[in-house]
């Protein structure tokens, strides 16, 4: 793993839009993405640049169950507004939450991650060291799955909703096999609600009890860390 501490989010969002740019000129043509508070500085870098992302294809983490695009806490409303509005790609998927058949939902979107292998993919992490919503106890090896959410999932994201009750209790995310599989792996964390999971992830054992912490064995990841998430490393 390559960590690099930088002094805060906008640094941090500013040297990950040089990663994308990086990747783009050499070739990349499938960006895997992801939603929550720590990937805006980059999209605002991204939309302020002059990458063109007009040719390739982008491929969302996950998406709450239940919520429709049109819903401003769902995930399509979230890329819509601080991306794909400014910079479209060619295609671009994220799992259908208005989909209430799981099983058929799940076997789709494996199947677009098949289709399309993931050149780079952007991670953010849960407190609880999550990646997608894949909570503590998932399979390394899982594929395109319906999560119940922890209760501290909930409760982290209860601060993009009116009330606690408003925060969907399962989403759809990709699964740890599938981010695994991507080519190179970018995950920033900002701030110290992250520096536990941080340690968890960079220099703790690789255990299911932390997801991230498999990351230590894939062969292309790189951590952006402002310095309050890189505290207890
Ligand atoms: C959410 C998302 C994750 C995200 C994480 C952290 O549950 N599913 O993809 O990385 O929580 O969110 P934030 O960046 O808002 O702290």
């Amino acid at each position: 793993m390559e960590i690099i501490v930088v002094k805060d989010k906008f640094e941090g969002g500013k040297k990950a839009a040089e990663i994308f740019k990086q990747e783009h000129d050499s070739g990349a043509k499938v960006f895997g993405l992801a939603t929550g508070g720590t990937p805006e500085t980059t999209y605002e870098q991204i939309v302020a640049s002059d990458l063109d992302f007009s040719d390739d294809v982008s491929v969302n983490l996950d998406e709450y169950v239940g919520l429709a695009p049109d819903d401003k806490q769902s995930y399509h409303y979230y890329m819509q507004h601080h991306l794909f509005d400014k910079k479209p790609f060619k295609k671009s998927y994220l799992p259908d939450g208005t989909n209430l058949d799981a099983k058929s939902e799940t076997k789709r979107y494996s199947q677009v991650i098949a289709t399309d292998p993931i050149d780079l993919q952007l991670l953010g992490i849960g407190e609880n060291g999550h990646i997608g919503f894949n909570e503590p106890g998932s399979a390394f090896d899982s594929t395109t799955s319906k999560i119940h959410l922890t209760d501290s999932t909930i409760k982290a994201n209860s601060r993009y909703f009116d009330n606690y009750e408003d925060v969907p209790k399962y989403a759809y995310s990709m699964g740890i096999g599938e981010i695994m599989r991507a080519k190179k792996i970018l995950l920033e964390a900002f701030g110290k609600n992250k520096a536990k999971a941080v340690k968890a992830m960079v220099e703790g054992e690789v255990t299911t009890d932390v997801p991230a912490s498999i990351l230590q064995k894939h062969p292309n990841v790189t951590v952006i860390v402002d310095e309050d998430a890189a505290s207890l490393l």
